[in-house]
Parts: C-alpha cells; structure tokens; sequence
C-alpha cells in the first residue's frame, strides 16, 4: 500500500475543457488518482472544501520573461518573486525564455537559465530558447535541445534589428531545421527594419513621448511580419509557428486565413491586449507625460477606436487564438521605465501581469466573451499541449501532477500595485475590479497558495522536460 498523503477535494465542479461537473477529486502524493463522484466515502488525511467553487487544472502561462537583460536593464522579477506571484494567481506552470545573445553559445545560455531558476521556483518551469543569432552553431544546438534538453521551442525576432533581430535566410534556416527535429518556432512578428525608419523619423521630429512608441509600430507592420513567418513556414516545409503576443486584428486575420487553409499556424495574445489601450494606457496623461511608459510593450497597445480587442476575443472563441500568455516582463517605472525619458525607444518593453492573467480572462467570461471551457483551454490544458507537457500539465485526471486551482466565482480581485505580489512598483491593472478570485492553489499536490496565504517555497518548483507539440492539425 501506497504511504504517500492523500487529499481530497470536495464539493466542487470540475471545469475541463469539455464539461463543468461536481466532482471530488482525490490526490495521492504528486498525483491526481481519482476522480469521484460528490460525497463517495474514501479515507484522506487532508480534505480541501471546494462547495461553491470551480476547480480546474492549474494554470500554464507559456510566456515569461524572469529576470532577462533587456533594453539596457533587467526584467524585475526573479524566479523566486516572479513564481511566487505566478503561484498567488493560480499559475503552476511557467515556461520562461532563456536568451541567447548573438555570439553566444547557446548551451551556455541554457546553463545560465538552470542557474537562475533551479532552487528558486514556487511553481514548475520550462524553457523554450531565444535564439539571438541563426548560425551553424545554434542550428546543431537546436538539434540537441530538442532530443536531450526537453527544449522544443525556439523564439525568433522580426524586430529588435541589432538586439534579437533575425533576417529572412536566417529564419528560413531555423524553421527548416524545427520542420527536421520537430521544433516548434515562435516568432515576435514585427517588421522591425520599417519601425526602425519610423522610430527615427518621429524623435528627429521631436515625438518623443510613450504613445509613439505605439504610433511607430503600427497595425500594418504586425500583420506583415505575420504574413512573411507564414510564407517562410510553408516554404521551410509546414514547420509548426506559434505567433506570440498577436495584438493587432489585421495580424488575427492573416491567421486565421491560414489556418482555415489548414496549416500548422497557432498564435497567442496576452491580457493586455484585451484590457488597454494605445489612447488611453500608452497615451495616458497627454502630451508631455511620461505615465505612459508603464504600457510600453512590444507589440504595442492598439487603438480602442478599431475592433483589436473585440477580434482578439473572436478568436480566442474560435481557437485562431489557441492560448493566453503573460509575455510577463516586469520593468518599475520610477527606475527602469526612466531610461526613456524624453526617448520613447529607449523605455524598456514589457509588462507584468503573470499574477492576474487567470482573473483577466475569468472576467472575460463574466462578460460573456468566452465560456467556462473555452478559459481553461486557453489558460491551461491548450498551452499544455502546444508545448509538449500534456496530461501531465493542463488536465486533471488520473496521473497528471496535482496541479489543482480552486477558484471562487463569487469572490472579488481588486488588482493594485499596493496588493499584488510581482516585485514590480506599479501594475498595468491598477484598479480593476474582477469577479472571481484564487482560493487554493496546489502545485504536485502541495497546497502553495490558500486565502491569500503563501504556503510554498522556492525549492519545490521543478523543471520539465518537455516533448514536442502535441496540438499539430
Ligand atoms: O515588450 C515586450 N513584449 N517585452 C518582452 C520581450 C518580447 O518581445 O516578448
Ligand atoms: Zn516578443
Ligand atoms: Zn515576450
Ligand atoms: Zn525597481
């Protein structure tokens, strides 16, 4: 007989990506083991009372940036605070970006990456690898990724020419490489080259204010990046692509057109994108004020007088939007965000919001944009699967890790700066006022979070190995 501890959770509806049914849910060491109908008797040394709540896989943001060098600073949160938060909001899974810059050896990154979070992580990680630089040497690294390192996901960067940027040939290359080893590419689609000349134009003129961060990166330039990673994809033979943070309806559209064509072509967006908004957030304060580089991300905020947000909840409703990220990438704005003080170009991109990106779209289906289903499956059980950890991650059924959020629907999240838990001074949700909020959260059976009390410890998040995708059409 098994001595692991057994829990049981009690009296809830279990929401999958298929039902939401009463259900109690028995779990055994790491493991979920059974689930039972409401009330069947079983011995369990610890019991969790769910009655009135959902309880649901727990979630998966395959977006982060932890402590990453960016735009001349670093990403504020650590592993330890930035996983810490992710687990407060209902997050058990994150999967970060490790950087390779240009002529760095890509193993060497990965080794700085384990460094960073092994031991420092409230919740489970993976990684996925930015590939700075497209040479002979990052293409047998992919290889190798891949089949020993549990990487199989590579980032590449129409934008951020001198940064991050890859050509054409070197994207090529990258994707007929993913389509021989399987890999999935991620792209940051923007045609970087373009918002270059615009960024110049507009400081020479003296625009040197936030919002033009968002005017010189516009719609246009998103959707054709987007075009080009499709038409490279086909061309490199049906490698998988994953267009990351899509904001833009122009972008969606161009997806969406592939993939009714039936190509491997998946995208994401992130709640900010839902939310704020180029005039109101990145233009914040008008002319002269610098409120808004809190918005400051790439892609940018689009404008509230076009239909961004409303497509973008369109087509999470019809999976052209497969899943909802952070893109958490956390900058304080009385330090790091001053860098761009009278340079819009040079305030760091980013946000944080991998805290609340469970509430955030909770509210989306409050609103009637998305169904109870349709918010686990873009939370949790579709990032699972895209990226190669599922059942383990993203269901809760027997033998997938107990990672389990009792969510109460009848709560209330009040987000602010003063509250939240990411180690950022302001939050780009300042004030909003949710339906819904965290109530337990376990990470492999552990419970990590309960009422707002931590109860985890950064040496109990592990790393995943993860395989390849397993949502290819
Ligand atoms: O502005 C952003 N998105 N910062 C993070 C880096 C990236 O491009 O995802
Ligand atoms: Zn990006
Ligand atoms: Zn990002
Ligand atoms: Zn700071």
């Amino acid at each position: 007989m098994s001595t692991a501890r057994r829990t049981l959770i009690t009296g809830g509806d279990l929401v999958s990506t298929t039902s939401t049914t009463p259900t109690d849910v028995l779990v055994e060491g790491e493991r979920v083991v059974a689930l039972l109908a409401p009330g069947t008797q079983i011995a369990a040394e610890d019991r969790i009372d769910a009655t009135g709540c959902y309880v649901l896989p727990g979630g998966v943001d395959v977006h982060t940036h932890m402590e990453m060098p960016f735009g001349g600073t670093e990403a504020s949160d650590t592993f330890e605070t930035g996983t810490r938060a992710a687990a407060f909001g209902g997050t058990t899974t994150v999967v970060d970006f490790v950087v390779q810059r240009t002529g760095e050896v890509v193993e060497r990154a990965l080794e700085t990456w384990h460094a960073k979070a092994a031991g420092n992580s409230a919740v489970d990680y993976g990684f996925h690898m930015i590939l700075g630089g497209v040479d002979e040497d990052s293409l047998t690294a992919m290889d190798s990724l891949v089949a020993h390192e549990g990487i199989t996901s590579f980032k590449l960067f129409m934008a951020y020419p001198g940064v991050f940027y890859s050509d054409d040939g070197q994207i090529l290359r990258a994707m007929q490489r993913a389509t021989d080893n399987g890999a999935t590419i991620m792209m940051h689609a923007e045609n970087g080259i373009a918002i270059d000349v615009l960024v110049q134009q507009a400081l020479a003129a003296g625009n040197t204010d936030p919002v033009f961060h968002g005017l010189t990166r516009p719609a246009e330039l998103e959707a054709e990046a987007v075009n080009r990673a499709i038409a490279l994809a086909a061309v490199a033979g049906g490698t998988p692509l994953y267009v990351v943070h899509v904001s833009a309806s122009q972008a969606l559209a161009r997806i969406a057109a592939e993939r009714t064509a039936g190509a491997n072509v998946f995208a994401e967006t992130c709640p900010q994108y839902l939310y704020l908004t180029l005039e109101d957030h990145l233009g914040a304060g008008g002319p002269g004020s610098f409120e808004g580089a809190k918005y400051a991300c790439s892609t940018p905020l689009r404008s509230k007088h076009e239909r961004h947000a409303a497509d973008l909840w369109q087509g999470l409703r019809t999976d052209d939007l497969a899943v909802v990220s952070t893109d958490h990438c956390p900058f304080c704005f009385n330090d790091q965000k001053q860098l761009g003080v009278g340079d819009f170009s040079k305030i760091p991109n980013g946000m944080g919001g991998v805290e609340h990106r469970l509430d955030l779209v909770h509210q989306g289906v409050v609103d009637g944009h998305l169904s109870l289903q349709r918010w686990v499956e873009t939370c949790s059980t579709t990032p699972a699967r895209m990226f190669g950890m599922y059942p383990r991650k993203g269901a809760i059924a027997p033998g997938s890790d107990a990672d389990i959020v009792v969510y109460d629907p009848s709560a209330t999240t009040r987000i602010s700066a003063r509250t939240h838990h990411m180690n950022i001074d302001y939050s780009a949700f300042e004030g909003f006022e949710l339906t819904g909020g965290v109530r337990t959260v376990l990470s492999r059976g552990r419970t990590i979070v309960d009422r707002g009390t931590y109860l985890g410890s950064p040496s109990h998040g592990q790393f995943v190995r993860r395989g390849l995708s397993q949502y290819l059409r």
